[in-house]
């Protein structure tokens, strides 16, 4: 059976440039997107591109629980392989907005997407091995000097838009390196990277100045999505990094974190705090050591 690569986010930006690379590196690649109309639009192009009639998609909103749940059990459903899974949804919000299922859309999004889809399909990972799953956080992760685990949420503190993307990109390492180490001889390597400065979509949801100066630095600086794809399509089929687990790459190359995002006692509280917000326990899989 080909190798199927599985990509969050994939009719924009990065997200549908990895798709593009992934198809025509030989991946049957499944890509979840939350427009069907657009996800549509986007298989028909990037089959056509990639000559490849290898490219389905599924569609959700992933910042809603029950969302990750139902594409966790359709993409279970189509009994594929699992070789690669990249979590790259994300996006920053310049107001507080809380999810029906009660979680400040930040956390929920950019983090607990990541968290619970990848352990609902960590088992398939595992029969897949060597497998690999890749982490898109940002450099943004410094924004923040730790988790605030006192108020995660934005609840007591007033909402900062920045902060509130930050502290979730933080997540996205530390997550990505606590589940290394709980994968740790199963076969399956966990990475996280900056993907650059990238001229996407990313930010357009906001308003007034803080999309004003968004465009603006993409416009001066953004590099296209396709170099912004380079460092995950790196870290999902590079032979470089086969069997290279719980490290940060930028521009294809290992890279310094912030001190909080090497900070294991957090990495093991967020995996706490994790499970209890999408109420599910997630131990390390028996066999393997944690
Ligand atoms: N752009 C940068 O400079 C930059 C820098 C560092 C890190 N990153 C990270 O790179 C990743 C990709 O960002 P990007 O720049 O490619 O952004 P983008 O162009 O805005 O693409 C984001 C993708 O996520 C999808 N999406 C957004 N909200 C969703 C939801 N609720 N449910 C399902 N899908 C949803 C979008 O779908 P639609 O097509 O329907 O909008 C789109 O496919 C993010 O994790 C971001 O934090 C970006």
């Amino acid at each position: 059976m080909k190798q199927t690569a599985l990509v969050t986010g994939g009719t924009a930006g990065i997200g549908k440039e990895t798709v593009r690379g992934l198809a025509r590196a030989g991946f049957a690649v499944v890509f979840v997107g939350r427009d069907r109309r657009k996800c549509e639009q986007v298989a028909e192009e990037l089959r056509e591109d990639a000559k490849s009639a290898d490219i389905a998609f599924l569609t959700a909103d992933l910042s809603r629980l029950g969302d990750i749940r139902r594409v966790a059990a359709e993409f279970r459903a189509a009994q594929l392989r699992l070789d690669v899974l990249v979590n790259n949804v994300g996006a920053i919000f310049d107001s507080r907005h809380v999810t029906p299922d009660g979680l400040e859309q930040t956390f929920a999004l950019n983090h607990l997407s990541y968290f619970l889809l990848t352990n609902l399909l960590l088992d398939l990972l595992i029969a897949s091995a060597p497998a690999r799953v890749v982490n898109v956080s940002s450099a943004a992760h410094r924004f923040v000097s730790g988790v605030d685990f006192d108020d995660l949420q934005f609840e007591r503190k007033p909402y900062a838009a920045m902060k509130a993307y930050g502290q979730s990109k933080l997540m996205n390492i530390l997550f990505s390196r606590e589940l290394a180490e709980r994968l740790r001889g199963a076969g399956v390597t966990s990475n996280s990277l900056h993907p650059g400065g990238v001229a996407s979509n990313f930010a357009d949801n906001t308003t007034g100045w803080f999309r004003l100066t968004a465009s603006a630095l993409k416009w001066a600086v953004g590099i296209s999505p396709a170099r912004g794809a380079e460092t995950s399509l790196y870290l999902a089929t590079s032979p470089e990094v086969a069997g290279v687990t719980g490290k940060y790459f930028e521009r294809r190359r290992e890279a310094p974190t912030s001190a909080a995002a090497a900070d294991a006692a957090a990495q093991k509280r967020l995996w706490q705090v994790s499970e209890e917000a999408v109420g599910q326990a997630f131990p390390a899989p028996s066999g393997v050591a944690s």
